[in-house]
């Protein structure tokens, strides 16, 4: 089993989209795939079209076969679910003081039950984000190619360390460049930034800016699904094929 978790230093950049579409590509090339929402948001259940009233989510439920989703879309779900503030406080307290919480809740389901656990984090730091580095073999920093992006990567990249140093099982961290191409002398700088300075931790493919992306979220269905021949979703194929290959 292996575990990957979606983060970022900057918001919006397309986490809970591609964390989802690659549930989904990974789920249609027949491995076993659990999706976590672990983002207070709790709007990763809209790219699977799942109705918000029928659903407990992991603060309730916990990690616990007896919490999964099954998605439309062949894939095991658990949504954050919808809480209080007095609740949110208590959860986040909880996690603070058992920072295993997460990967001693993934490792219960029994390490035979899922081929992949995809994770779908808030961005920037926060105690969801400890959480999943201390359960993730792999961690997948999402960057657009714009300055403000790549400005958060030195600090993404040292809180992975910090929260991963020591760990045997972390195979290690890599970029996934989402809304390619950006256009004019700003964007080409930053992507000439990315591809020098990181070339060893980058995905080998870039997700096209594709606007089936955001008509697939509208009608609640992930892009894989909506339009299963457009760029972004042939990016997302290609991730998830390299995703394999680099497990195998
Ligand atoms: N490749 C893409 N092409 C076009 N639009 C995209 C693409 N990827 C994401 N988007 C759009 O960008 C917006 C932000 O995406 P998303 O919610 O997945 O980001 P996020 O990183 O999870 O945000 P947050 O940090 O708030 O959790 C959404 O409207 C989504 O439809
Ligand atoms: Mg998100």
């Amino acid at each position: 089993m292996q575990v990957i978790a979606f983060i970022s230093g900057k918001g919006g950049v397309g986490k809970t989209t591609l964390a989802a579409n690659t549930a989904v590509a990974l789920a249609q090339r027949k491995q076993r795939v659990l999706l976590i929402d672990l983002d207070p948001q709790n709007v990763q259940r809209l790219h699977l079209g799942m109705d918000p009233d029928e659903i407990a989510g992991l603060i309730r439920e916990g990690i616990s076969s007896a919490g999964l989703f099954d998605s439309p879309f062949g894939i095991s779900f658990i949504p954050f679910g919808r809480v209080s503030e007095t609740e949110l406080e208590q959860f986040e307290m909880e996690l603070k003081i058992h920072p295993h919480w997460l990967s001693d809740g993934i490792e219960s389901l029994g390490g035979n039950f899922f081929d992949f656990v995809i994770l779908d984090t808030p961005p920037g730091s926060s105690v969801y984000l400890h959480q999943a580095l201390q359960a993730a073999h792999r961690a997948l920093v999402t960057v657009l190619a714009d300055a403000a992006s790549y400005a958060t990567i030195p600090w993404i990249f040292s809180l992975v360390e910090e929260y991963t140093a020591g760990r045997p099982d972390f195979i290690g961290m890599n970029l996934l460049i989402n809304q390619m191409p950006t256009h004019g002398k700003l964007g080409h700088k930053v992507r000439t930034a990315l591809y020098t300075d990181y070339a060893h931790q980058l995905v080998p493919v870039a997700i096209h800016r594709d606007s089936n992306v955001s008509q697939a979220l509208a009608f609640e269905r992930p892009v894989l699904e909506y339009e299963p021949g457009c760029k972004a979703s042939l990016d997302i194929q290609y991730l998830a094929d390299w995703l394999l290959d680099s497990t195998e």
